[in-house]
């Protein structure tokens, strides 16, 4: 029977890594896929990881099963980093979650949740959005609608438009927001914009469905989270897929969470019964090693401190190369306004070239980017920021 499959081309995002890597030009960057990088180009374990690694190592003491929802340690800690300690739908028992092997799996095990409440239910997601949401979320069933968001024309988000559009939405659709660190864009909502959108929800009745995989890279843990915080005490129910691939350097651990907020705790359990038989009917359970890095890190308060130290550092990086980049740029004599990198959060921006001139760059300098032209900004150094530019500069 396998002979009437097709060949399907390589993943837009993934596929890059192969071609970067049997480059052979001395002078290649990656621009393409989002891991950090530090300014040798190596994308270092975080010395808090190592330290709860080797702690875990000494203290384990079994690799019995740890159930479809993970453990309660992790879950308790996430639910407190994400949603912070004391926030009213925590206090009221109306939050479930389940760890889930990365914010890929937290997705996908949210978007068959929803799937069970409302078959082919309609989610709306930004244009553009992550590629990968379209088929975590369609291939659960859902039906996928998109509304504006970013113009590539300004380089800045359409507010306006976007409102336009959500005000056809109403109960029973989910929209999917980007919690911070826009992916791909990199423009992120204001405060006041989150307000806007809040109420938006609470009187129309749609049930956000955010996607927070960048926390702590746009201005710090809490202020990423400003805008999450603020919808789950506007509405009575949401979802919210988290990942710890960026923030805790964790990306092959696999370590994220699917968390639901619910109307009130009777609610909560019934759906949580069938979160974790989504779970159970899908990949059984969660792998552990990744997530009790994570935990332990979260409860012990020196491991933490050393972690936001790192997580600031790395963030600084990217803010630093952002403003290098626009400065460079602007020396070399690329033409364009390319300020707008300097405003945006986290690891992507738009650099807002055509998909021939992305090609150029990497058939005639070596360096890869999404064909969007995503570039995933950790990638650049010093050392390498003024072939960069000086490439970008001649094929504008
Ligand atoms: C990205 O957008 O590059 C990352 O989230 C990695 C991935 O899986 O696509």
């Amino acid at each position: 029977m396998f002979e009437q499959l097709n060949s399907l081309p390589p993943d837009p995002i993934l596929g890059l890594l192969a071609s970067y890597r049997a480059d052979e030009n001395p002078n290649k960057i990656d621009l393409g896929v989002g891991v950090y990088k530090d300014e040798a180009g190596h994308t270092p374990v975080l010395q808090a990881v190592k330290e709860a690694e080797t702690r875990l190592l000494q203290s384990e003491e079994t690799k019995a099963y740890i159930g479809p929802a993970g453990t309660p340690g992790f879950n308790a800690a996430m639910q407190e980093l994400i949603l912070g300690a004391d926030h009213p739908v925590l206090r009221a028992g109306r939050v479930r979650s389940a760890q889930t092997p990365g914010g890929c799996g937290a997705l996908r095990v949210l978007a068959e949740f929803v799937n069970r409440a409302k078959a082919g239910a309609t989610i709306w997601v930004s244009d553009p959005t992550w590629a990968n949401h379209v088929p975590l979320l369609g291939n659960a069933g859902l039906k996928i609608e998109t509304y504006p968001y970013y113009d590539r024309a300004s380089s800045s988000l359409q507010f306006d438009r976007m409102v336009e559009t959500l005000k056809l939405v109403g109960e029973g659709d989910l929209v999917l927001l980007h919690a911070c660190c826009h992916n791909p864009c990199g423009a992120d909502l204001s405060r006041e914009q989150w307000q806007v959108i809040a109420e938006m929800a609470q009187k129309q009745g749609f049930t956000p469905f955010i996607d927070m995989a960048y926390q702590g890279f746009g201005d710090s843990l809490d202020d990423d989270a400003w805008g999450l915080r603020l919808m789950a005490e506007s509405v009575p129910e949401m979802l919210v897929a988290a990942s710890c691939s960026k923030n805790f350097g964790l990306y092959r651990e696999r370590v994220g969470l699917a968390m639901a907020i619910y109307n009130n705790g009777s609610d909560a359990d019934k759906g949580q019964s069938q979160m974790l038989n989504v779970v159970r009917g899908n990949y059984s359970m969660p792998p552990s090693h990744g997530a009790a890095i994570v935990e332990s890190i979260l409860t012990d308060a020196g491991l933490k401190a050393n972690w936001m130290e790192e997580l600031a550092e790395m963030r600084e990086r990217i803010n630093g190369l952002r403003a290098g980049l626009v400065e460079n740029l602007a020396a070399a004599g690329a033409s364009g306004d390319f300020s707008f990198i300097q405003r945006q959060k986290g690891m992507f921006s738009f650099l807002g070239i055509t998909p021939e001139q992305v090609q150029r760059l990497q058939t005639e300098y070596s360096i890869y980017m999404v064909d969007s032209s995503r570039i995933s900004i950790a990638g650049l150094s010093q050392h390498n920021m003024d072939y960069f530019c000086k490439a970008v500069a001649s094929i504008l």
